[in-house]
């Protein structure tokens, strides 16, 4: 039974009738006191909460019947509704532990998906024991193609995505750079039942603030000087599937009221078209920032913060997961063996063990780099320590004061000459012919060095 909490007759008869449509048994109630009563005696599913009740337009009633709520039945999940102008009472209802919270007025199909969504999860969470999934029998449940890992927190992560996948919740997913964020967001897609709809992969670190509305809404030809034809936003695109919005804590604060405002009402306009358009999307966001921070310091809105991390997934670096380094260098070489076609490709043991113990700053992406410049530039059929070391981004030389030479025995001439050139390219802003110039080689013979170094450069 879903319990209906509203002193509003017109809003729990139209709620109550919208439930018992889609096959919802509900109850209501007018009063706190009537709410409190049913969760003592006959707990429900789920409570829909109204956050003002007429004598009190505070939302203080409404805030202390869920933190009863909570106390009687802390498992309990409650929605909050309330009005658009009061959204940091919904903000503070979700810090009190209500599980989601709608505005009004309310769309009867997101509110259903909002109240599918959460008694999925709710039984998900006390339904299975987290601790029991193995990495094979993860893989029978689910399709974790392409993520390479065993170790603990790596497993905790894709138990989470497996069970969350089919929902329809939103989910967060948190990582230093580098550390797979974008592979956990395809995993979601794949296993849920959306995965025969579009993933759409928006960067919204790329995306300016004047430009932010007619990429995501899309506009009409003439909407502004510049619209010259009609264009498609991403929301559209990836209507029916799911959008991730990766890199969301760069988005600057007027794009997070636009975004806040798509989610919260799951309808946008075209730019230049007023006729509102209904989105059935999942969303999925992204960020190597940390969002709680931000929140404190004004740069990310609350609001926006709670609509977008019902699920917060946190990847671990790959530092504080070093055991499953030498089965990653091992699947990206099985990777390069096939694609080039060398068949005797192999990473020695003393190169795994150093591996494990380099920093790695850049995560997975850097050790997948390391490993595929090491193999290219040796062409060797089995890679040594020195394979990888003379390719590590990682300068030694910043142990050593500017101006001195390192001491002996601490690098070789190669790789002080990489040093040597990278610290020039830095000083000369990338700038070829002023890096040849003042290393005293020619265009050729730098750009020579360069690629046996693999260091990244812009080609001119
Ligand atoms: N568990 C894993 N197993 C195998 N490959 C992985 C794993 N995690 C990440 N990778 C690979 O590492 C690279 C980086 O992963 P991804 O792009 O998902 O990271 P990210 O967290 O989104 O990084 P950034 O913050 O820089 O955008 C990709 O090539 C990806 O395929
Ligand atoms: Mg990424």
């Amino acid at each position: 039974m879903i319990l209906i909490v509203d002193d509003d007759v017109a809003v729990r008869t139209s709620l109550g009738l919208l439930l018992k449509q889609a096959g919802y048994p509900a109850k209501s109630v007018a009063t706190p006191e009537e709410a409190l009563r049913i969760v003592q005696e006959t707990p429900p599913r789920l409570v829909l909460m109204d956050m003002n009740f007429s004598l009190d337009t505070s939302g203080q009633d409404g805030l202390q019947l869920l933190a009863q709520v909570k106390q009687v039945a802390p498992q309990l999940p409650v929605i909050l509704i309330t009005g658009w102008g009061s959204i940091t009472l919904a903000v503070e209802g979700m810090k009190a532990g209500a599980a989601e919270f709608v505005t009004k007025p309310w769309h009867n199909d997101s509110l259903l998906q909002t109240i599918r969504t959460i008694l999925s999860l709710h039984e998900v969470e006390t339904e299975t024991d987290p601790a029991a999934l193995s990495r094979r029998q993860l893989d029978k449940q689910y399709n974790f193609k392409n993520i390479v890992g065993q170790d603990a927190r790596l497993l905790h992560v894709l138990r989470n995505v497996g069970q969350v996948a089919t929902t329809d919740a939103s989910v967060l997913i948190e990582g230093e750079s580098g550390t797979g964020k974008e592979l956990i967001a395809e995993a979601v897609h794949h296993n849920s039942h959306r995965r025969r709809q579009p993933f759409v992969k928006v960067n919204l670190g790329g995306i300016s603030a004047s430009l932010f509305e007619s990429e995501m809404f899309g506009h009409r030809r003439g909407a502004f000087t510049d619209a010259k034809t009609d264009r498609v936003g991403r929301f559209e695109l990836a209507n029916g599937g799911t959008i991730f919005l990766d890199e969301i804590g760069e988005l600057d604060l007027s794009s997070q009221v636009k975004l806040l405002r798509v989610l919260q009402d799951r309808t946008y306009e075209v730019l230049g078209d007023s006729k509102p358009r209904r989105l059935d999307i999942r969303v999925i966001c992204a960020t190597n920032r940390n969002l709680a921070e931000m929140v404190q310091q004004g740069r990310f809105r609350e609001d926006l913060f709670y609509r977008i991390n019902l699920i917060t997934v946190r990847l671990p670096a790959l530092r504080e997961r070093p055991q499953d380094i030498p089965l990653l260098v091992q699947h990206f070489v099985d990777g390069l063996r096939a694609t080039y076609n060398r068949p005797a490709l192999k990473i020695g043991a003393r190169a795994q063990h150093w591996l494990q113990e380099q920093p790695l700053p850049g995560n997975i992406r850097e050790l997948k780099n390391l490993v595929e410049r090491a193999v290219l530039v040796s062409g060797k059929d089995e890679l040594g320590p020195e394979d990888f070391q003379a390719q590590f981004q990682r300068a030694p030389v910043r142990t050593a004061e500017p101006g001195e030479l390192p001491e002996p025995g601490t690098m070789t001439l190669d790789e002080l000459e990489a040093e040597m050139i990278r610290r020039t390219l830095e000083h000369y802003s990338g700038n070829i012919s002023r890096v040849a110039k003042a290393l005293g080689l020619s265009r050729g013979a730098l750009y020579r060095r360069l690629e046996k170094y693999a260091i990244p450069f812009d080609a001119e």
